[in-house]
Order: structure tokens, then sequence, then C-alpha cells
């Protein structure tokens, strides 16, 4: 079985969802190595935008994918479990003194797409990798799109948040190939992460 782990902030919390449900899950990350087998399972380590692609083409069985990244590829796997972690909100966000929407920059140029077009507004869109909210902060768009999690980045640049566009929550994400290939093992990987997660929760309860 392959499965992909996104690189950056969820990578730990990603890992710890596998290592939770009994899975070795690889722990040096001390060389530039990409791909890990341990345990019977090659553990891949991708760009977070890039593990709906992974998958959605089997080149990975599953993985853990933001709904941001599974959006914005129009990723058509299954989606079993929704994580705790890691949990934001898509947002339209105004520039200081609120112009009106002319241009949004943003990492997610399809879902903005798909938001103007649900709300009948006309925008420019702006296509941009990163520090997406610096484009507003500099007058390179009126507007961006773009995640919200603790509400900091937006604070410090005194940025004006306008509009729920969605919200975000990571997931496990099974390919539809796999599944009907590979029922089983799938259906067996779902239900050890599931029942960690209903674990987790009992020890909660008061
Ligand atoms: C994300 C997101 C915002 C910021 C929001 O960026 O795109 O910029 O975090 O977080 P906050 O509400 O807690 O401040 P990230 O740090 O992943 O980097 P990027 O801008 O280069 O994509």
């Amino acid at each position: 079985m392959r499965i992909a782990i996104p690189k950056g902030r969820l990578q730990d919390r990603a890992l710890g969802v596998f290592a939770a449900a009994g899975f070795d899950v690889p722990d040096d990350f001390s060389s530039r190595k990409l791909v890990f087998n341990t345990g019977g399972v090659e553990w891949i380590f991708v760009k977070d935008c890039d593990v709906p692609v992974y998958v959605e083409h089997g080149a990975a069985d599953a993985g853990i994918a933001g709904l941001d990244q599974i959006l914005e590829h129009e990723c058509t796997a299954y989606q079993p479990l929704e994580f705790d972690f890691g949990r934001c909100r898509m947002m339209l966000i105004a520039a200081p003194g609120a112009p009106p929407l002319a241009t949004i920059a943003t990492k997610y140029p399809r879902i903005t797409r798909q938001y103007l077009d649900g709300r009948g507004l006309r925008a420019e869109i702006v296509p941009l990798g990163g520090s997406v909210e610096l484009a507003a902060v500099l007058s390179l768009t009126s507007h961006v799109i773009d995640l919200v999690e603790t509400g900091e980045t937006v604070r410090v640049h005194k940025l004006e948040m306008q509009d729920l566009v969605a919200e975000i929550s990571p997931r496990l994400i099974v390919g539809k190939n796999v599944y009907r290939t590979k029922p089983r093992e799938m259906r067996e990987l779902i239900a050890r992460i599931e029942d960690t997660k209903n674990a987790s929760l009992q020890s909660q309860l008061p």
C-alpha cells in the first residue's frame, strides 16, 4: 500500500494519525528522501497541494489532504474520514479601506472562479504561489481569497474579512480505483483510523 503524506503544516499530525492507528511510520527525516518503506507501507512525502493529484491518478492509494486542495484539484477520491486538527476557513479578504471588488489574488483560482460564478460576481483572478495577503497590503489586488487559521496574518496586516468561501478540514482520501481493486485492504485502513478517532473522542468525554 502506498500512502501520501503532505509535507509542511499537516505533516506531523498526518503521521500522528497513522502512528495512533498502529502503523510503523517513518521518523528519520535527516536525508532528502521522499519515499520510505516501513511496516509494509510505502510512504511518500509530497507538497500538500499534490496529495489529491497522486491519489486521483492512482500513484498513491490513500493520503491526507485539506479540503482546499481536494476542491481546487476537483479530486474525486473518496473522503471517508474528516479530522479535527488543522481546521480553518477560506475567506474573501479585503485590503485596508475595503475597496470595491475588482481583482482577487489567490492560490485557489478554480475555487475562486466557482465562488464568483456562484454569486454572480465579476473580478479578475490573479494566481499567486503564497504569502497571498501581501497582494492586498501592497494593492496588487483589491481582495484575496485565502485560508484563515488563527486570524493572525489578517490582523497584523489590518485586512478585513468579508465573506466565508468554505469551511476547510483535512480528510483521509482513498482512490476510487484502489477501493475497487483492494477493497479489503482499504476498508481495513479506514476502520483502523476510524477506531483510533473514536477512541480519542471517548477519552475526551467527562
Ligand atoms: C497560510 C495561509 C495564510 C496563513 C493563515 O499560509 O495561506 O497566509 O497561513 O494563517 P493564520 O490565520 O494563522 O495567520 P502559509 O503559512 O501556509 O504559507 P503561504 O502563505 O506561503 O501559503
